[in-house]
């Protein structure tokens, strides 16, 4: 699919876009049912993490830092609503979970895991990444495939935490039922704080997954809803898909 623009005077080329596919259907689904239900599960759980708020850091009996202060609830009105936070945790927690599981099979069938998948350079790679972005780095550094180092670890490790947010979550649910995973957690107590250090780390990732989003700009994020991103290409470029689609099964599927 090209667009073609008129030019803005009799001198220039006229510039061509073209669109590319970037993400498959299944997975903008995926992608956008998983955002409105991260929010109801950070929500219900700061619900119920209200009832009993027990952690602090501090020394010597001196507390220096509480999740939370008060105000952070009444702000919300995340407090005294423990039943209904309990209800809808317990209720969205399946289709989290059902979600998860779901991506990961469809990215494990379409191949896409490959896009997604960093190696042994990723970590270094990350590091240019984050340099560019700082602007300490001019070079940008490469892509391999469609995303940068730093987005295949970050997206990897992402889907890991929500591994890890249902393993722990299932932990604590149903601590006798389950208990050699409540147990492999370190038990009950300790499964309760990597769910809720999963939260945090769900949160961080939100915060700097919408600042990234932002500084891609609008062409990236209509990407994630309509499938194809535009690509701006040379005038003399032959007008064929750079990336993809690879095969007429892959165009049929957006
Ligand atoms: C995005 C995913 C999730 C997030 C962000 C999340 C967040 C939270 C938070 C913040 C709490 C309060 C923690 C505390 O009181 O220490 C909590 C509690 C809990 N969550 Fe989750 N959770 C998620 C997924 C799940 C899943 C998949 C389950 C599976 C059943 C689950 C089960 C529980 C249970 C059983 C509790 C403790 C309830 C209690 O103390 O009675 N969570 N969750």
């Amino acid at each position: 699919m090209t667009f073609h623009h008129p030019p803005p005077d009799e001198t220039e080329q006229p510039a061509t876009r073209k669109a590319v596919l970037k993400h498959r259907r299944g997975s903008r689904w995926m992608h956008w049912i998983n955002f409105p239900l991260i929010v109801i599960m950070v929500w219900s759980g700061l619900r119920i993490y209200w009832a009993e708020d027990v952690y602090a850091f501090g020394i010597l009996g001196w507390e220096w830092f509480k999740f939370f202060p008060e105000s952070f609830y009444e702000t919300l009105d995340l407090n005294r609503r423990l039943a209904r936070g309990l209800a809808f945790h317990f209720n969205f927690a399946w289709l989290f979970t059902i979600n998860g599981l779901a991506f990961v099979v469809y990215t494990w069938r379409t191949g896409e895991w490959r896009e997604l998948a960093p190696n042994r350079r990723s970590l270094s790679g990350s590091l240019d990444v984050l340099l560019h972005d700082l602007r300490i780095r001019k070079e940008e550094p490469p892509k391999r495939g469609r995303y940068n180092e730093a987005q295949r670890l970050t997206y990897s490790l992402v889907i890991l935490l929500g591994a890890l947010a249902i393993l722990s979550g299932f932990a604590i649910f149903k601590p006798t039922q389950v208990f050699p995973l409540t147990w492999i957690l370190g038990g009950y107590t300790s499964a309760r704080i990597i769910h809720f250090t999963v939260t945090l780390a769900f949160i961080l990732f939100f915060v700097v997954h919408i600042l990234q989003v932002a500084r891609a700009g609008w062409r990236n994020f209509t990407s994630m809803v309509t499938g194809y991103e535009l690509v701006d290409i040379e005038p003399d470029e032959p007008d064929e898909p750079a990336e993809s689609p690879k095969s007429a099964e892959e165009t049929a599927d957006v």
